[in-house]
């Protein structure tokens, strides 16, 4: 049959030029937020056992860090603090001289055009490893808020540009709006991790932070990984609470979750690439069971291209080398 096929949609791969021009999505530097692990201690470098290239490092250590991240094109971080004593009520969460207070406060001093977003959440401070204060085995949500919205404000003071509540207690971007408000912060931004499941893909994060919980689990606030339509309702509280910029977590085995919120709210969207979706690429890699570096990229452009506007992604030095 002549003329068939009539379309031949072929024509635009042969050539390699025309393939970049028609291409849709792209990753830059600027998409990416490195996130970072705190500890006490002076020179300390220790590498996360379930997470090859990642390390806890102590203050001196992460500001020099940072520079080389601005280095390499790296447009901002995450912190998370693990800090010297943890205790029922998490103490050391809104301790004006805690470790991501202490930290904050050192990068902003040393290092200029690096944005530091600060994850807001108590499981790290916790003896028990829980996102909240505690009667019995239940997290109380109301009191927990309160002392969230306290570690935004010295998160605030200590010179963070952005917070970053990821607790999942109800009505916890609210309340911290209203302090940051109240202490003179109306200028900084909330990213919410409007929504976070309960997932098995944080194991090595929690190698990272030191936040297993100590019994129990996180499934009374983290969603139900079955769940599609409570993503909108979670996103849809937080933006009603005043959410800036809401986030997807985890990313890569959600995106039909990152394509729903960004396609019914456009607002700003982040998708974390967590600690288990790292490992596995970073395992199969070694391994020699995939090509780690062509995953990686493939990983990350499919979360652009489901409709995230920004990842935070462990491999975020990893692409700026690539990208450079
Ligand atoms: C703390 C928090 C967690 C992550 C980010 N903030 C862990 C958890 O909920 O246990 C996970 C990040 C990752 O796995 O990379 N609330
Ligand atoms: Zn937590």
């Amino acid at each position: 049959m002549i003329g068939f096929p009539t379309k031949r949609l072929r024509r635009l791969r042969y050539n390699p030029i025309v393939r970049d021009m028609v291409r849709e999505t792209v990753l830059t530097k600027n998409d990416l937020i490195y996130p970072l692990f705190v500890v006490p201690g002076e020179k300390v470098k220790n590498e996360v056992r379930s997470m090859p290239g990642v390390f806890q490092m102590s203050i001196d250590v992460v500001v020099e860090e940072c520079k080389e991240l601005v280095q390499l094109g790296i447009p901002a971080i995450i912190l998370f603090g693990i800090p010297e004593h943890k205790d029922e009520v998490g103490s050391g969460a809104y301790d004006p001289n805690g470790i991501i207070q202490r930290a904050v406060r050192a990068i902003k001093k040393e290092v200029k055009n690096l944005l530091v977003i600060t994850d807001v959440c108590m499981c790290e401070y916790t003896s028990h490893g829980h996102c909240g204060i505690l009667d019995g085995e239940r997290i109380l949500n109301d009191p927990t808020i309160e002392l969230l919205a306290k570690e935004a404000v010295t998160h605030a003071q200590a010179g963070a540009d952005i917070i970053a509540p990821s607790d999942m207690m109800d009505g916890r971007v609210a309340v911290i709006r209203k302090a940051l408000d109240e202490n003179g912060f109306e200028e900084i931004p909330i990213l919410s991790y409007a929504v976070k499941y309960a997932s098995g893909y944080y194991g090595p994060f929690r190698d990272a932070a030191e936040s297993a919980p100590a019994f129990g689990d996180r499934r009374s606030h983290q969603m139900d990984v079955a769940n599609s339509d409570e993503a909108i309702r979670e996103a849809e509280s937080d933006i009603e609470e005043g959410a800036d910029m809401i986030m997807v977590k985890p990313a890569g085995p959600y995106l039909d979750i990152i394509f729903r919120v960004k396609e019914k709210f456009g607002m700003p969207t982040a998708a974390y690439q967590v600690s288990g979706e790292y490992a596995m690429i970073k395992a199969a890699g070694k391994l020699g069971w995939i090509d780690e570096q062509r995953v990686m990229m493939e990983s990350l452009i499919a979360i652009k291209r489901a409709g995230a506007d920004m990842i935070l992604t462990y491999f975020a030095k990893d692409v700026a080398k690539l990208l450079k």
